[in-house]
């Protein structure tokens, strides 16, 4: 595969940054939920790479099932317009659900999806994100658990994509304008 090193701008978190920062939200997770029945619920595709880390740093027993929304499209901008392409296999009632989320940019994504999953008689809807953009942001969210704030630029890599690229970088990186301007 070609070597993308020219594409990115600057390096915001390595590889051993992310290990690193993931263990701690996960010990974080495992002492605020011990005694209860969480659901971790993965936003697809975004969020494959956190959710694979942290539910392997987690020590608890922690299900977990997925769901397909989309806002951005193929550009670099969020619409706000949620649609979703996957919906859970299971049933919220009753249950603590734990949002796993690569990145929070306008919010208009998770806002949209806090609601959505708190409607299904879901007993607690929080959210862990490793990423938040406070500039970017349109919508207050309250968000249980943050791995970084980061400056408002486009990031990719450990699963944030442009088009699609990038996803499989191991660390997160600022892509430069030149590639989507
Ligand atoms: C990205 C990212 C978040 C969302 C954040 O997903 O993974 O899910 O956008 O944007 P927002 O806070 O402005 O709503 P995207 O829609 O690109 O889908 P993907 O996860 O499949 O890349
Ligand atoms: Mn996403
Ligand atoms: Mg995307």
């Amino acid at each position: 595969a070609e070597d993308v090193s020219g594409e990115l701008k600057e390096i915001l978190h390595t590889k051993a940054d992310i290990d690193r920062r993931v263990v701690e939200l996960a010990a974080e997770i495992d002492a605020d939920y011990k005694d209860k029945d969480v659901l971790l619920v993965g936003v697809l595709k975004g969020a494959i790479m956190v959710m694979a880390d942290l539910s392997r740093a987690l020590s608890g027993q922690y299900p977990m099932d997925w769901m397909a929304v989309s806002s951005y499209g193929s550009g670099t901008k969020s619409s706000g317009v949620v649609r979703i392409l996957k919906d859970l296999d299971t049933d919220l009632t009753g249950r603590d659900v734990l949002i796993v989320e690569d990145i929070i940019d306008s919010g208009l994504t998770l806002s949209w999806l806090l609601s959505n999953l708190k409607s299904r008689g879901a007993n607690s809807v929080e959210i862990c994100t490793l990423l938040r953009k406070p500039e970017a942001l349109k919508v207050e969210i309250d968000v249980k658990y943050v791995g970084w704030d980061i400056p408002n630029e486009f990031v990719v890599g450990y699963g944030l994509d442009w088009a699609e690229q990038y996803r499989n970088l191991d660390c997160i990186a600022i892509l430069s304008p030149h590639v989507y301007s």
